[in-house]
Parts: C-alpha cells; structure tokens; sequence
C-alpha cells in the first residue's frame, strides 16, 4: 500500500499542508499543557525548508506536542483512523501518503511533551515488505520531558519544487493557512522567510446610479444556517485592484482551505463570467462551510464527491435551499455526501470607478475538489 502512495495525484501544497494540519491539530489539541510550560502567547511554529541539490531534501519541523507513545502504532499504519476525528485529523492517512509521495525514505523524529525520549523512525519503501511496520525500529534517545516537536525529514524526493514551483508552494500554503496565520495561532516559515498573509484590498466606490455619492465599501457579510448542523458563512466582495489571479472564492473546511488557493480562485462561471470581466477580476471572499462532509475520493484525481453534483435542481433566486439526500455514486465507506445549494445575492454591476446592484447566483453544488488525495481507498499492495 505504502509504494502506490507515490502515484497519487496530489498538488504538491496540499501535500506538505498534510503535515501542518497535524501540527495544527496537535498543537490546538494539546495547547494548555503547551502554555503551562511555554506561557501564554505561544504560537505554533512550522519550519519547511528544502534543500534543492541534488539528492534534494525537505524537512518539516513544528513545535507542537509531539507523537505519544500511546499514539506511535497508530500513526505510523497506514489508514488507522485517529480516535477524534472532528478536526484536521481524519482519515489516518495525510503523513503516511503525503511522505511516501514526497520521497522513498523519509524519516521522523518527535518528542512527546511530557515523556522522557524522542523517538526517531526511518522508513524505507523498498524495504518495507507486506506493510509490515511492526519491524520498524524505533530510535530512543533521553531528552528532557519538556521538549516538544516533531520532524519529518523526505530525502531524495520525487516532486522537487524548483522555480516557479517554490513561489507557488509559497502563495498556497499562505492562503490555505490564512486563518491560523490571521488569528496568530500559526507561523511558518519557508527556508527562514515567514508565510504573511494579506488581506486584499475591498474596492471603495460609489453606486453607479450616484456617481457623485458617498464611497461604499463594496463588501458582504454571508451568513447562511441549513440547520441540521449545516451552515455557510464568511463574506462576498470586490478587490480594489482587478486581478485574474487572484479574484474568486475561497472554501473553507475545519479552519483551512480546501479549495481556491494560491491562482486558482473557486470561480463557478455562472457567478464570475468570462476571464476579462470585471466579476472574473474583481470578486472574492471566503466561505467557511460548517458540518459538511467530504468524503474520500476513489480515483486519486481529486474528484468531485461530497458536495458535488446536484441532480438537475432548480437553483433559485433569493432564498437559500439545501439538499439533503446521498451524493449519487456513493459507494464503499464512504459517507453520504451532503449537498448544498446556496443562492445569494452579492453587490456588483462593476466599472473602473463605480458598482451596482447584480444578483449573482451561487451554489454549492457544482463540483468542489477536495484536494486530500489521500483517501483513495488503497486496499492490499
Ligand atoms: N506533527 C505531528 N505532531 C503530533 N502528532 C502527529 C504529528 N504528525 C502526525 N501525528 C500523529 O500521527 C497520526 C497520524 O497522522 P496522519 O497524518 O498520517 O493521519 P491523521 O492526521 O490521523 O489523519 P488524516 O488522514 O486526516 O491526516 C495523527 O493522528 C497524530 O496522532
Ligand atoms: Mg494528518
């Protein structure tokens, strides 16, 4: 199972964001002992460097708790799901698949807070046969109680970023991050240089029908409960400046992104129009989807399942409707995906120097890629 890993067609950000997601996790799980000994204040910490020269090499280090002794059969098995499963931890598969993607050997070192050794295990994938990680050898070494990280050390990778690549992975991981970076809950650094997110600029003008009027800050507040534990919220607005980069809308899951990051805005052609216009350009905001599942994708692509595919529905105007009824094609464990439809209306009508009223239709049906791979359903080697 391990060697297929290195097929999956992960997005080389999504990838790496599988080990700050247990950073994250770790640390938000295990913050008032962290503070007991850190103090107030403290923030996660996450270090990505990448070495380039050949055999290139990436580590990933965060100053979280730790994986436990009583946690270490568990982690490092393949699809052994963790106990809580409401936050970023779900499928018990993001460092197992995202290393093995990364590279043949990689290596992890961690100290639990609070126990008296760092553990260091080193998997080889041509060496690993019949997935038999009980004959992995674990290195111990006394360290004192209160230290607390881990580090994922990938050598001789496959995906080496390089150019263009490194900036991407860059933008992305920012993006993605954004809302543990915004509340100072995180701070990652990218070879030494900070991850810093900024808020774009909301675009100040007057309505259209009264050019000599007051500025109004063309920004909406979205806010949309489905009851049965499902809502949507966050915010719909246009940039100051157009940008065909980076307009369009951002998804939000468990506080991180999971789609529309970096150029590649959720941007439903029925709601941004064509490329050259202003809609393409100028419309962005941030939609936090609560109580939604996303479920394991069965091809490896990406694809579209969970809040996908709404069989032919109307879409109407003004008024929000949700679908609750299994996502056609579910089969195997995955869960029954929910589906949502939201239709709302946001400012717009944009030129140069004014906006106006535009009714814009936007759903949540048409096709969502959830970018952790990972839960392709790998059975057997
Ligand atoms: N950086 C880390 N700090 C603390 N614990 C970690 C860290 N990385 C991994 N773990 C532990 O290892 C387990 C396995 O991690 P892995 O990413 O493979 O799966 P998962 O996080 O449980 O589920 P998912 O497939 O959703 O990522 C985690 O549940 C956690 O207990
Ligand atoms: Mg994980």
């Amino acid at each position: 199972m391990l060697a297929v890993l290195r097929h999956l067609n992960y997005r080389p950000w999504f990838a790496l964001g599988e080990f700050v997601d247990n950073a994250v996790q770790s640390f938000t799980k295990h913050r008032a002992a962290l503070e007991k000994i850190e103090g107030k204040g403290l923030k996660l910490r996450v270090d990505i460097d990448i070495d380039t020269a050949s055999p290139a090499r990436l580590s990933i280090r965060d100053n979280a708790a730790g994986i436990f002794e009583s946690e270490y059969a568990r982690a490092f098995r393949p699809a052994a799901l963790p106990p809580d499963r409401t936050g970023l931890a779900e499928f018990g598969m993001g460092m197992k698949s995202a290393a093995c993607w990364f590279a043949p050997q990689w290596t992890v070192r961690t100290k639990a807070l609070g126990e008296n050794v760092s553990r260091t295990i080193h998997f080889d994938i041509d060496n690993i046969i019949d997935d038999d990680i009980e004959e992995l050898k674990i290195r111990e070494k006394t360290e004192k109680a209160n230290a607390h990280y881990t580090e994922v050390i990938l050598e001789d990778i496959f995906h080496v970023p390089v150019g263009r690549t490194v900036a991407k992975l860059k933008e992305h991981l920012t993006d993605i991050y954004r809302g543990f970076i915004r509340d100072g809950l995180l701070e990652t650094r990218f070879n030494g240089e900070p991850l810093v997110y900024r808020e774009p600029k909301v675009f100040k003008a007057p309505h259209y029908k009264e050019k000599s009027g007051a500025d109004r800050v063309w920004r909406k507040t979205i806010e949309f409960d489905f009851g049965e534990g499902l809502s949507v919220h966050g915010f719909a607005a246009l940039r100051e400046t157009a940008s065909v980069a980076k307009a369009g809308f951002s998804l939000f899951r468990r506080g991180r992104v999971i789609q529309g990051s970096g150029d590649e805005g959720y941007r439903p052609a029925y709601v941004f129009g064509n490329p050259n216009s202003y809609r393409y350009q100028r419309l962005f905001g941030e939609l936090h989807l609560e109580g939604f599942e996303v479920s394991h994708t069965k091809d490896g692509n990406g694809a579209p399942r969970g809040l996908a595919h709404l069989p032919g529905s109307p879409v109407r105007q003004g008024t929000p409707h949700f679908y609750n009824s299994p996502a056609a094609g579910e089969r195997g464990h995955s869960p029954p995906g929910h589906m949502a439809c939201v239709v709302f209306k946001v400012s717009t009508g944009v030129t140069e120097s004014s906006a106006g009223d535009l009714t814009v239709r936007f759903d949540l049906t048409s096709p969502i890629r959830y970018h952790k791979c990972h839960k392709v359903s790998c059975r057997g080697r």
